[in-house]
């Protein structure tokens, strides 16, 4: 293999470029050159890339977002969209291609591979963690990190107000975000998609929580569990507690990463280069029970990561 390419899909993440540097780096040093594909897939649809060297991916390490600029772009999830992006790989003599993203970036390029020749690698990076064959994604430690300062902060105003504080948290249809943030920072209750929760099972928490002399409470909300201004006035009805609502929004996306999510950049990035290298396309890569993996990507699209329930268990019983 002569040439590899590499997309970032879908929405950015802590570490991507960490990836990017260690994909270019590792495949130069097996006499590979890589072309970056900007933009996300519009920029395969329409031919858009630039060579990337080992030195033109010096100092982006510490860097969030991706330097490769990242889209959503409905026109590839059609059909011609799809042929564009094929065609482009065959004229730029791009035998492999590395898609850095999502398990939405993974759906395209399951259906991509189908109507190319050229090897494509999943390089799974989300805030939300929700990409099936790996426990961690490139950038959730970051966003936990970093919703977890803003949750430790929060804290300050509810224990002095003695107020209710929901903080919303991303993790789109998945509570993994909320799940870890809410267990690390002592959250009193956490609200995940996974889970049905009752209002009156909220109250009632609140209540017992009253009972027992605490007068300040954190509730983690992931984005996908319903609607905060409604949970606000259901409390307020019910328990008469004063809340506020914190959305904690985009800051979860960007920032410099943390170690653990550029030692993830760094593995998975060697290891989709070492598999092209091979000739094994299809693929994702990821981390299974401390071990890099690999695992099919179409697998990996098909499948729904479960959410440890054992760990929301933990934090009820810690947050007593
Ligand atoms: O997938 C990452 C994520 O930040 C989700 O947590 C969130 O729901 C979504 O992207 C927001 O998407 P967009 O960047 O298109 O607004």
């Amino acid at each position: 293999m002569k040439k590899i390419g590499i997309v970032t899909s879908g929405g950015d993440a802590p570490g991507i470029n960490a990836a990017i540097r260690a994909i270019v780096r590792t495949a130069y040093s097996m006499n590979m050159e890589v072309a970056g594909f900007q933009r996300g897939w519009e920029g395969v649809m329409s031919n858009d890339s630039r060579p990337l060297t080992p030195r033109s991916v010096g100092g982006i390490l510490q860097l969030g977002g991706t330097i490769l600029h990242t889209h959503r772009s409905p026109q590839f999830e059609t059909k011609r969209g799809v042929r564009k992006a094929a065609k482009t790989l065959s004229h730029t003599k791009v035998e492999g291609l590395v898609v850095i993203g999502g398990d939405g970036s993974f759906r395209g390029a399951c259906d991509l591979s189908k109507e190319s020749n050229t090897l494509i690698v999943g390089v799974p990076a989300t805030i939300d963690n929700d990409v099936y064959g790996t426990d961690e994604t490139i950038g959730f430690d970051t966003a936990v990190n970093t919703a977890l300062a803003e949750i430790d902060k929060i804290r300050d105003t509810a224990i002095s107000h003695e107020r209710t504080f929901i903080v919303e948290v991303m993790g789109r249809k998945r509570g993994f975000l909320a799940l870890t943030a809410g267990l690390t920072s002592g959250a009193e209750i956490i609200i995940v998609p996974e889970i049905k929760t009752k209002m009156e099972t909220v109250a009632q928490t609140m209540r017992e929580n009253q009972k027992k002399g605490k007068r300040s409470s954190i509730i983690v909300k992931a984005e996908g569990a319903g609607d905060a201004r409604t949970l606000a006035k259901e409390i307020k009805k019910r328990v008469g507690s004063e809340v506020r609502i914190s959305v904690l929004g985009y800051a979860q996306r960007g920032g410099s990463p943390t170690a653990r999510s550029r030692l993830l950049a760094s593995l998975f990035g060697n290891k989709a280069v070492e598999l092209l290298l091979k000739a094994r396309g299809d693929k994702i890569v990821g981390l299974q029970n401390g071990q890099i993996a690999t695992l099919d990507m179409e697998k990996s699209c098909s499948t729904t990561k479960p959410l440890d329930l054992n760990l929301l268990l933990l934090a009820n019983v810690l947050a007593t």
